[in-house]
């Protein structure tokens, strides 16, 4: 039995980043509502209460009771789960002066206590909070404390109960991968035993039992995340997986070839289906970006059921889902939210049944399962593409001709960070093809020819994103390359905007 922690979420910003910590000390965890514990579960070997957004003090505080848990598995109480458990035990939080947020550091502590082993005197910590606890029940014990924060962690005297006002999971707090090892290693007596190679061992012999002799069909899109699910459920059924890969005209320079290829390495049964002329002529004349995003998203679906429905014995469809597109959110109302992804109700149109053997895994556990299957570095650290392409990075209507403009320029820029060693070095990369004329020369000739955007960008997660800043050598080349190379282009420049207040994509 793969035994787990549970993460209760009572709605903070960081519940996943704990997550992914906890899975970075190879120990497999869930993430739940704050109020959807699994009591029956008994694979449960400890739980951690999340930050959150409310005061213990909030009408609308997410509470819960916790005497089925206490007493029965380890407790460790974050920000607000350290608040919540002080103060519904008789502890007092109240408003700090003011908010607190960043650097401090531990300067009083007991290191005889198991939660802070191996920790260092000062070592500096993250804290973000607007209450603070100022006293505890009389069996909690103050274990740490910050230049202006007495009670920084606690620890309940005789009960496996904890507390911590910082937020170790975060990467400022230096020590704190260390205290939540503390937790689930040595309180819990986590096995740590939670890697890639264990995880494919464990997923192929359930899709072997779950899906048994039926057949499979699974949408790919050239991304990491459906190409690992393919692999992997390929490695559990073999031949009774049929691929469809669609091409919508849209996709970058020579990727469709390119991609049908590794794939055809990889051994996968895969369907091609060139769909470019449908999809052009639907756009054409189509230059409000939410509607060419519409066009598109219709036509893939219509493409890929046409497909689907030529492979009349599938039981099953496959996508490749991961997990924080599962993780059921809470909104500031309590009200779960959950994101459930298929493929535009194909599934029930086609009487299918899903199955999403990634949906346990974070995005860096997806590349490293691809790595543990042999497959090809350039599939797996692949930039995110969006799904509707090139479509959005052609600012208004479409055409074949623009297209193939923006698809060599793009090349040279890709190109050109794969040869200067940068292309790991950023996140996303691209070229926007500007709605836009503007005079130049060459040779003696006047030109009056378009402009085009490079946009690259550094994040972890594209909810934020700054631009990156490629060297001047290297955007001075490219940018020569395109306009000697690229006919039709005369002027190139480099989007410096971040995310927020702009966006990664232009449309
Ligand atoms: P923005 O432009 O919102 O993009 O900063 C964030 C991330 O999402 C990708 N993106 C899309 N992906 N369909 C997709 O599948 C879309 O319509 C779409 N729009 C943006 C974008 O490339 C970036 O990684």
């Amino acid at each position: 039995m793969q035994e787990k922690i549970i993460i209760l979420d009572f709605g903070s910003q960081t519940t996943q980043l704990i997550g992914r910590r906890v899975r970075e000390l190879n120990m497999y965890c869930e993430i739940v509502p704050y109020n959807k514990f699994p009591h029956n579960d008994p694979s449960v070997i400890g739980v951690i209460l999340s930050g959150s957004p409310f005061s213990v003090y909030d009408e609308k505080a997410f509470k819960v009771d916790l005497s089925e848990i206490r007493g029965k598995y380890p407790l460790l109480g974050i920000c607000y789960g350290a608040q919540f458990m002080a103060y519904s035990n008789g502890g007092n939080v109240e408003p700090a002066g003011t908010r607190e947020y960043g650097r401090a550091h531990l300067t009083k502590f007991d290191d005889a206590n198991p939660l802070l082993k191996n920790i260092r005197e000062n070592s500096q910590v993250w804290m973000s909070h607007g209450d603070t606890i100022t006293a505890i029940p009389d069996n909690f014990k103050i274990i740490a404390s910050t230049e202006k924060v007495a009670i920084a962690a606690y620890h309940a005297e005789g009960e496996n109960l904890w507390g911590v006002q910082f937020h170790p999971e975060v990467f400022h707090s230096v020590d704190g991968t260390q205290i939540l090892k503390n937790f689930v290693v040595d309180i819990c007596g986590g096995k740590q035993d939670w890697d890639a190679a264990s995880f494919i061992e464990t997923t192929v012999a359930q899709l072997k039992e779950q899906v048994g002799n039926d057949r499979v069909i699974l949408g790919l899109s050239g991304g990491v995340d459906s190409s690992v699910a393919a692999v992997l459920l390929h490695r559990a059924i073999g031949k009774n997986l049929t691929c469809i890969f669609v091409d919508h005209g849209l996709l970058r320079k020579n990727e469709f070839t390119n991609v049908m290829k590794d794939y055809e390495c990889l051994g996968l049964n895969v369907i091609g289906v060139d769909a470019s002329e449908k999809f052009f002529s639907e756009l054409a004349g189509v230059s409000d970006p939410e509607k060419k995003r519409k066009i598109i998203g219709k036509g893939f679906i219509d493409v890929f059921d046409i497909e689907a429905h030529k492979i009349t014995d599938a039981k099953w469809l496959a996508q490749g889902t991961i997990y924080p597109d599962c993780i059921e959110s809470l909104s500031i109302t309590g009200t779960v939210i959950k994101s459930h992804h298929n493929v535009g109700g194909l599934p029930e149109k086609m009487k299918l049944k899903l199955c999403e053997p990634l949906r346990l895994l974070f995005k860096d556990e997806v590349r490293a399962v691809g790595r543990e299957l042999g497959m090809p570095e350039h599939l797996i650290t692949r930039h995110p593409f969006p799904g509707p392409g090139l479509a959005v990075r052609i600012l208004g209507d479409i055409t074949r001709e623009k297209v193939t403009i923006l698809q060599d320029a793009d090349d040279i820029f890709i190109q050109g960070l794969r040869d200067w060693k940068l292309y790991d070095k950023v996140w996303q990369a691209g070229v926007i093809l500007l709605p836009v004329q503007s005079v130049g020369v060459m040779g003696d000739e006047r030109t009056y020819e378009r402009a085009v955007a490079l946009r690259a960008v550094t994040s972890t997660d594209a909810m934020t994103a700054d631009w990156a800043h490629l060297p001047y050598d290297f955007l001075a080349k490219v940018s020569n390359d395109i306009i000697n190379k690229v006919k039709g282009v005369n002027r190139v420049c480099y989007d410096i905007s971040s995310k927020p207040p702009a966006t990664i994509e232009w449309e």
